[in-house]
């Protein structure tokens, strides 16, 4: 009798240890490695595996299970790898973080950004002009990216954060100015500051980096929880404020409590 009672407890107490119950990863999209050596530092019992030329670490945080991705930089890159760790890794959700350059001449070097929308900032379909006639900015259309909604493909331009990831972002301690915003993806990287100006003023763009939307993209094709996380770390606004990679690091303890908070509210 005392036999049997324990065959039926065993599954119940082994539920509540973490090492039996397999619980689907948060996974962390890192472009570049002073995006990614804080966080990777910071994961507990890892293990590197490669798949193609991209690099993932399996690993702990608060005992909960982690996945980071070393993209590389850029869109392809950046979607490659989000596809290929979905694949492998089977994310509930996926954060991508890491830096961008202001649109907004309100924000500086260190103040974070929450996508609360990203938008695609890579793709256009121009009006017709005559030879002669010139070139503007005001004749592209951001048409958007093809992608699956109610089993019709739409073109979609904007994407947005998981709305309680981006709750649970807003409520992390954050010791410099938090906000939510439009950040703006695309390869190029712009430091004209009239195009700059164009993209705050027409596009409501905060900031632009290189790989949010793709990511977000391949998310949504995967109906996966998404959270984009930025900091500011150059502004051709003001000379003083250049790319330096001290804020990647600022970005990722950041992101490392917005992923503790995360499993804290799972
Ligand atoms: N424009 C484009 N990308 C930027 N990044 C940082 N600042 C900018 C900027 N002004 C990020 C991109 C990419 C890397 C070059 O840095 O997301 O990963």
């Amino acid at each position: 009798m005392k036999h049997k009672f324990s065959i039926i407890l065993i599954p119940f107490l082994l539920a509540g240890c973490n090492s039996s119950v397999k619980k689907d990863p948060i996974m962390i999209i890192a472009p570049m490695e002073s995006e990614h050596n804080v966080i990777y530092d910071t994961l507990v019992n890892k293990k590197d595996e490669v798949h193609g030329n991209y690099h993932f670490t399996k690993g702990y945080i608060d005992n909960y299970p982690i996945v980071l991705a070393r993209s590389m930089v850029g869109m392809v890159n950046a979607a490659t790898a989000t596809t290929i760790g979905i694949e492998h890794y089977q994310p509930k959700s996926i954060i991508v973080q890491g830096t961008a350059g202001a649109h907004n001449p309100n924000l500086h070097k260190g103040d974070i950004v929450l996508g609360k929308d990203i938008i695609q900032n890579n793709s256009y379909v121009t009006g017709h002009k005559d030879e002669g006639a010139g070139y503007s900015l005001d004749n592209r259309e951001n048409v958007g990216q093809e992608m699956v909604v109610d089993n019709q493909i739409e073109k979609i331009a904007t994407l947005h954060s998981t709305k309680y990831l981006l709750d649970i972002a807003q409520n992390t301690n954050y010791d410099g100015k938090l906000v939510q915003g439009t950040i703006s993806t695309g390869d190029p990287w712009n430091r004209e500051i009239d195009v700059i100006k164009y993209y705050y003023e027409t596009l409501h763009s905060d900031c632009e980096e290189m790989e949010g939307f793709a990511v977000g993209q391949v998310a949504h094709q995967y109906n996966i929880d998404f959270l984009c996380i930025r900091i500011i770390s150059n502004s051709e606004y003001y000379p003083n404020e250049i790319f330096t990679e001290d804020a990647a690091k600022i970005c990722q303890n950041y992101s490392i409590n917005v992923v503790k908070n995360i499993i804290k509210n799972l």
